[in-house]
C-alpha cells in the first residue's frame, strides 16, 4: 500500500501540513491551499507567446517554436543570475565562511548544468529551415538577442567590463535596450562583478603569506632548483655539450615561468589591462592548484575548476549560437543591425572569458616532487576543514 492509500484508509484523517500545502495537489473546496497552475502562474506563462505573424493574419507555424525557445532560455537565464547573486552575496563577507564552501560548489555546478542544457538545445533551432525562418524574420526587425538584458546581466556579473567588448562598443549594446534595461545595467556594474570577488577571496588564501612563510619566494626558489636540475639532467644527457636548440629551451621556461615570478613584469600587465588577476589573487589559486589534495583546499579547488567549466561553457553555447547563426541566415545581417555571424564569431574570444588565468594555470606548474614544503603549522591548519 503505498502511503496516499494508507492516508485515504484512515476514517479520522487529518492531511499532514506537506500535503495541504502541496501546490501539485488539487483542492477545489479549499480555495486558499495552493493550486499547480496557480502555484506556477502557468495563466501567464502559457498565455505569453504571441506569434506576429497570427496578428497579420496568418500563423507562421515555426513562430510559436521561435518564441518558446527564447521564453526558456531566458527563464534559464534568470535561474543562472539567481544562482550567481547568492555565490556573489556569499563571497562578499569579509571572511568565506568554509562551511558555506559546499554550497558553491553546488551552486555553480548547477550554473554549468544550465548552460550545458541551453547550449543542447541551440540544434533544435536547427529542425527549422532557413527557409522556415524567413517566413515570419521580417516581423521581428528590430528585435534582436542583442536586446536581452539577462543575457548582458550574466556577462556583467560574471567580470566582462565595457572594455573587453570587440565587434561592437558597450556604449552601442546599452543604446539597444530600454531606458530601464539600461538602468539595471547601470546598477549591476556598480556591484562587484564574480571575477572581482574571487580574486579578493583568492587573496586571502591561508598560508599565501604568513609570518614566517611565503607562497611567493617559496615557489620562486622551486622554480629555480627545478630549472637548474633540468639543466644539468640535460648536460649530464650530452656530455656537457648543450647545443643552441636546448639552450632555448631552458631560456624559454625561465622565461615562462618569469611571467608569474616577476612582480613588477606582472603589475605592468595588470595596470595595462593584459592581465585581469591581480598578482595576489594569481598566487593564491596557484597555491590552491599545488596543494589541491590538502583538505581545506580541495573544495576551494573545486570552486576554481567549476568556474573555469563555466567560462568555457558559456563559450560552447556563444559558438553553438553562432554556427546556428550561420545556417539560419548566411552573412546577412542581424535584426539588431550587426554582421550577423561575423559579429557573433567575434565573440568567441578570450576576451569574453573572465577565468582565462585560472584555465591557464597550468602552464605554471611544476612536478610535485619540487614543490615547496609548507611549514608544519601551516600543513596542520590546511589539513583541518574550518
Ligand atoms: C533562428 C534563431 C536565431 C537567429 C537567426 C539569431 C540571430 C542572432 C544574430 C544575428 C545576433 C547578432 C545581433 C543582431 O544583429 O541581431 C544574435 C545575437 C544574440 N542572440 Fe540570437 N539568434 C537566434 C536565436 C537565439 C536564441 C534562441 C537565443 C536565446 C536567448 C538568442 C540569444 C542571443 C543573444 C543573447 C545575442 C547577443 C549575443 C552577443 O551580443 O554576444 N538567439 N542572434
Amino acid at each position: 500500500m503505498d502511503c496516499w492509500s494508507l492516508f485515504q484508509s484512515v476514517d479520522t484523517f487529518q492531511y499532514p501540513t506537506c500535503v495541504t500545502r502541496c501546490p501539485f495537489i488539487s483542492n477545489q473546496s479549499e480555495p486558499d491551499v495552493p493550486y499547480y497552475r496557480d502555484y506556477l502562474s502557468l495563466k501567464t506563462i502559457l498565455n505569453s507567446q504571441h506569434p506576429v505573424s497570427e496578428t497579420k493574419g496568418e500563423l507562421v507555424h515555426d513562430e510559436m517554436f521561435f518564441i518558446i525557445m527564447h521564453q526558456a532560455h531566458e527563464l534559464w537565464f534568470k535561474q543562472i543570475i539567481f544562482e550567481i547573486d547568492s555565490v556573489r552575496e556569499i563571497f562578499k563577507s569579509e571572511k568565506v565562511d568554509e562551511k558555506l564552501t559546499l554550497r558553491i560548489v553546488q551552486r555553480l555546478n548547477r550554473v554549468l548544468m544550465i548552460l550545458k542544457l541551453v547550449t543542447e538545445q541551440i540544434p533544435i533551432l536547427e529542425t527549422m529551415t532557413a527557409q522556415d525562418f524567413l517566413a515570419f524574420r521580417d516581423y521581428l526587425y528590430p528585435a534582436s538577442g542583442f536586446q536581452s538584458c539577462q543575457f548582458r546581466e550574466l556577462e556583467m556579473k560574471l567580470g566582462i567590463k565595457a572594455k573587453d567588448r570587440l565587434g561592437r562598443s558597450d556604449a552601442k549594446l546599452r543604446e539597444a535596450l530600454k531606458q530601464e534595461e539600461r538602468d539595471i545595467l547601470v546598477e549591476t556594474e556598480s556591484e562587484p562583478s564574480l571575477s572581482q570577488l574571487i580574486q579578493n577571496w583568492l587573496e586571502r588564501t591561508p598560508g599565501l603569506e604568513e609570518d614566517n612563510f611565503s607562497f611567493y619566494d617559496a615557489y620562486k626558489e622551486a622554480v629555480k632548483n627545478k630549472i637548474e636540475f633540468d639543466k644539468k639532467q640535460i648536460e649530464t644527457e650530452t656530455n656537457g655539450n648543450l647545443n643552441n636548440v636546448m639552450l632555448d629551451v631552458i631560456k624559454q621556461s625561465v622565461e615562462t615561468f618569469e611571467d608569474i615570478l616577476n612582480i613588477e613584469g606582472y603589475n605592468q600587465l595588470f595596470n595595462s589591462g593584459q592581465r585581469k588577476m591581480t598578482h595576489k589573487s594569481f598566487m593564491g589559486a596557484l597555491m590552491i592548484n599545488v596543494y589541491r589534495d590538502l583538505p581545506r583546499f580541495s573544495q576551494p579547488f573545486q570552486i576554481l575548476t567549476l568556474l573555469v567549466d563555466i567560462d568555457n561553457q558559456l563559450t560552447k553555447w556563444r559558438y553553438a549560437h553562432c554556427l546556428m547563426v550561420q545556417r539560419m541566415i548566411g552573412s546577412r545581417i542581424g535584426t539588431g543591425s550587426s554582421s550577423g555571424y561575423q559579429y557573433l564569431r567575434s565573440t568567441i574570444s578570450d576576451h569574453y572569458k573572465v577565468f582565462t588565468e585560472i584555465a591557464g594555470m597550468s602552464t605554471y606548474l611544476i612536478p610535485a616532487n619540487f614543490l615547496p614544503s609548507l611549514p608544519e603549522d601551516l600543513k596542520k591548519r590546511i589539513a583541518v576543514p574550518q
